[in-house]
């Protein structure tokens, strides 16, 4: 049996302080964040991903209203938003509700029409650290305002939607990886999804390594322009290579040789950029292939080559994620480690086996905080199941 995080909320927590606040006791929900363990800024290209759901959560409780207002009250914000159901687009956005707010305007765009509802919104994967936190809070709020409404909705659409919200009300461009795992993430597996198809395969995770996460305590939250930079030069490396090949529609239609037979077509970043994506596709597919055969040597080798391409071609890492997996490297145990997320800060990914985590915790963060003056978080995880209703156990208990 899985012991459960000491960082996380347990459900009767969250009962207690919404009752605390709103004086009502609430239906809870709880949607993960994620690590992602290769496939790094090639989901918004249709490419291969190999995220797993992680047992850090963002909590909803929700108690319907007579009336159509929001009433949301921001834990980690310390603030109370209001907004009104039917002046979605006219709300003056405030950080600490912009994310539940897109969503509810999401869901009436798409035609479902809510309920007003008290929610207390509690999120225990940290901000801007590349865990995912706002899809977190997205899937959580999605789950939470269809219940409240009496709506059923397939869970890739949940996904779909809470996309749509970070897109079009947050404006960040992100692809569907964080929402698509939130809502589907499996125990103990990572999911090798393709995202054209949305078809997802679960891939075992190993039995004799622990996920774990060093947070190099850079905030990544000025990255959102570089991401949607991006973004933008992947659009126009599509562009340009489609007039050696008209039929391709998105840079997971492009192979490693046809880049290279057509490289002249791309001015130097913009080949750097799609380089990055076409090889991370290719190793996204291998890495699945080797976590099932257990082959732990060529999961280290693929990891490293993706945290190289991204500091090199994408050039979305920084000194510290990259000291943090050089740190990482030279430690014993480390079957693999990388920048996980966005980049620009945040956090690495790391596979170490169980008996040198300890060792591990200690020593990378030791060295670490030596070098940088910053004292990082390091702990394991589990691979966790995606979002659902939760029951509160009464006496705060799970
Ligand atoms: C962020 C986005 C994802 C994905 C990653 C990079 O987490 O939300 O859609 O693009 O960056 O792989």
């Amino acid at each position: 049996m899985t012991m459960p995080n000491p960082r996380s909320h347990t459900p009767g927590e969250i009962a207690q302080k919404f009752t605390a606040h709103f004086g009502t006791k609430p239906e809870i929900y709880r949607a993960p964040g994620r690590v992602n363990l290769i496939g790094e800024h090639t989901d918004y290209n249709d490419g291969f991903v190999l995220p797993a759901a992680v047992d850090l959560s963002c909590w909803v409780g929700v108690v319907p209203r007579g009336d159509r207002k929001l009433v949301i009250y921001a834990e980690n914000y310390s603030e109370e938003v209001e907004v009104d159901l039917d002046a979605l687009t006219a709300w003056v956005k405030r950080p600490s509700a912009a994310y539940p707010v897109g969503v509810a305007w999401a869901l009436e765009q798409a035609g479902h029409r809510l309920r007003g509802c008290d929610l207390y919104i509690a999120g225990d994967v940290p901000m801007g650290s590349g865990l995912s936190s706002s899809a977190s809070i997205e899937v959580a709020t999605a789950l939470a305002l269809l219940e409240v409404a009496g709506i059923q909705l397939d869970r890739t659409q949940v996904a779909l939607l809470c996309q749509r919200a970070e897109n079009d009300f947050v404006g960040a461009r992100c692809g569907i990886m964080d929402q698509f795992i939130s809502c589907h993430g499996k125990a103990e597996h990572a999911l090798l999804l393709d995202c054209r198809s949305l078809h997802a395969r679960a891939i075992p995770l190993p039995a004799d390594a622990a996920l774990v996460v060093c947070n190099t305590m850079v905030k990544h939250n000025l990255a959102a322009n570089e991401y949607n930079n991006r973004r933008a030069e992947c659009e126009e490396g599509v562009r340009l290579l489609k007039t050696a090949f008209p039929a391709i529609v998105a840079l997971r239609d492009v192979t490693s040789a046809q880049l290279e037979q057509h490289r002249q077509l791309l001015p130097g970043k913009i080949y750097q950029r799609c380089h990055h994506v076409v090889t991370e596709n290719e190793r996204v597919l291998h890495a699945a292939t080797a976590f099932e055969k257990g082959d732990l040597f060529t999961i280290a080798r693929l990891m490293a080559d993706s945290h190289n391409s991204l500091r090199d071609d994408y050039e979305v890492s920084c000194r510290e994620l990259d000291l943090m997996v050089e740190i990482a490297g030279s430690q014993k145990g480390v079957l693999g480690a990388r920048m996980t997320g966005g980049g620009f800060g945040g956090c690495t990914v790391n596979l170490v086996e169980h008996a040198a985590v300890e060792p591990f915790v200690a020593a990378v963060g030791r060295e670490y905080q030596k070098r940088t003056g910053l004292k990082p978080d390091i702990y394991s995880l589990e691979a966790a199941e995606g979002a659902e209703a939760v029951v509160p156990v009464p006496g705060g208990l799970r």
